[in-house]
């Protein structure tokens, strides 16, 4: 079988699975079965950057190929053109993205340098596969070397309407270099639409019912391929001994109190301050609740060099001393926040132990936190999911508590009905989307991405 080359921004760990996140599990899974590369960068800046020596890390099947930035690839690739001005824009976020010639020509150019170092490894009979919103100039670049290998891509976040990409200055020359893959794949039926009505609008795009879209002549496959968990391994995580002790740690903490939780990296995106000014609604319109519901919030910091990202920490600490000060009692905290990351086997106890899972993002691709808080679930006494319309996963878990995060009274309302669920209906809601959970596993999405590349790339070859 032919190798399969991934390239992301950030690779690994290919060993210590405990650290791993959903989508490290996931593309080790599927390099193991395949055998192959997982390319990207090391993390480290060096002056040498993109030209200092690739680094090797083999393990068995796999071999993980990394390089360095130096500084300015790193301000103006990731801190830059990435994360100031994709992001914000790809989350609908016009308020906050920022846009200079200097970081687009560095992101274009780190995508040619990181083209460039593949390039010699790639075998002919290799499969790629590139993912997310650092690298969509990668397989226009790979293809100007010369590359004839079936290239594939996954964008991670959303993919915003045309209406919003057009603020994107030159988006008409990024947005078409994407046409140089074979299989354009988005998170959500909503994303492959939107880019699909960008190239009807903007180059006269003819799209058919199978998802095959021709622009100027080039015809690509685009499609949803939803993101998933390995939901078995979440869910015997949630009964580790380590799950239990977290689990018990929570429950002790306020014995039959009813415990919500939240677990995002600290982002714009996650509509962190909108959650606790919606628990802080629910305290106050639903007095029943002081004295008996907490909302424990783990939120580690990320993109500290960004400065969107610098003030976040500091209002959701305001937020919750206001609040705290506001409703606290001798016995009982409303809000715990909790700015450090917990290991993966303990946030699963936590979720196991926790009556709600909120989460509740303005714009997400998809989101695997509900994911893994429906795995982790009971099944004879399951949690409910509070979910907003925004977040990727809604699209298939709609038998979640479905709010809008920008309603505030919406979704205090939410958690209410969440908090006096019955039984029986916890239970018929929790099998709907455990069942989602498991046929849209994370072998279900790599296997179902990679059978459509190498099928286009058979009809195309
Ligand atoms: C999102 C993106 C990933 C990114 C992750 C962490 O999930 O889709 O590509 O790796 O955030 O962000 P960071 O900037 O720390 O890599």
């Amino acid at each position: 079988m032919s190798r399969l080359v991934v390239v992301s921004n950030r690779v690994g760990p290919v060993r210590e699975s405990a650290k791993a996140g959903g989508l490290a599990v996931a593309i080790v899974d599927a390099l193991r079965n395949e055998g192959g590369i997982w390319f990207g960068w090391s993390g480290e800046i060096s002056p040498e950057g993109t030209h200092a020596n690739l680094q090797t890390e083999e393990a068995g099947r796999i071999s993980m190929v990394t390089l360095d930035m130096d500084q300015a690839d790193y301000d103006a690739f990731y801190a830059g053109f990435s994360n100031r001005t994709l992001w914000p824009i790809f989350h609908y976020r016009l308020d906050l993205a920022e846009y200079d010639r200097e970081t687009e020509r560095g992101y274009w150019n780190v995508n040619e340098r990181f083209a460039a170092r593949l390039f010699p490894l790639l075998k002919d009979d290799d499969v790629v596969w590139v993912h997310d919103y650092h690298f969509l100039a990668m397989g226009s670049k790979l293809r100007s070397m010369g590359a004839r290998q079936p290239i594939g891509f996954f964008l991670h976040i959303p993919f915003p309407v045309p209406e919003i990409i057009a603020a994107l200055p030159n988006h008409g020359a990024l947005i078409h270099a994407m046409l140089a893959y074979d299989v354009i794949g988005f998170q959500t039926k909503r994303d492959a639409r939107a880019f699909i009505r960008y190239f009807v609008e903007e180059f006269d795009g003819v799209a058919t019912e199978d998802g095959l879209l021709t622009v100027q002549g080039r015809t690509v496959k685009v499609g949803a391929f939803p993101i998933g968990i390995d939901a078995e391994a979440f869910r015997s995580f949630s009964v580790s001994p380590d799950a239990h002790r977290q689990g018990k740690r929570l429950k002790a903490s306020g014995e039959d109190r009813c415990h919500v939780i939240g677990v995002d990296r600290i982002d714009y995106t996650k509509g962190l301050a909108e959650r606790f000014h919606a628990f802080s609604r629910l305290l106050e319109n639903y007095p029943e609740n002081r004295n008996h519901v907490s909302l424990l919030q783990v939120a580690p910091a990320s993109r500290g060099d960004v400065d969107a990202y610098v003030d976040i920490r500091e209002e959701l600490e305001r937020i919750t001393g206001n609040v705290n000060g506001r409703f606290s009692d001798l016995d009982w905290t409303p809000i715990r926040l909790i700015t450090r990351p917990l290991k993966r086997r303990s946030l699963a106890g936590l979720y196991r132990a926790s009556k709600v899972g909120l989460v509740t993002p303005l714009r997400d691709g998809m989101n695997l936190v509900a994911k893994e808080y429906v795995a982790a679930q009971a099944e004879d006494d399951p949690g409910v999911l509070v979910l907003s319309r925004f977040a990727g996963a809604a699209e298939a878990l709609d038998a979640a508590v479905i709010v809008n995060p920008y309603d505030i009274d919406e979704a205090a309302e939410g958690i209410q009905r969440a908090v006096g669920m019955p039984l029986d209906e916890r239970q018929d809601r929790w099998h709907r989307l455990f069942d989602k959970v498991q046929s849209e596993d994370i072998r279900a999405w790599y296997t179902s991405f990679l059978k459509a590349l190498r099928e286009t790339a058979r009809r195309s070859h």
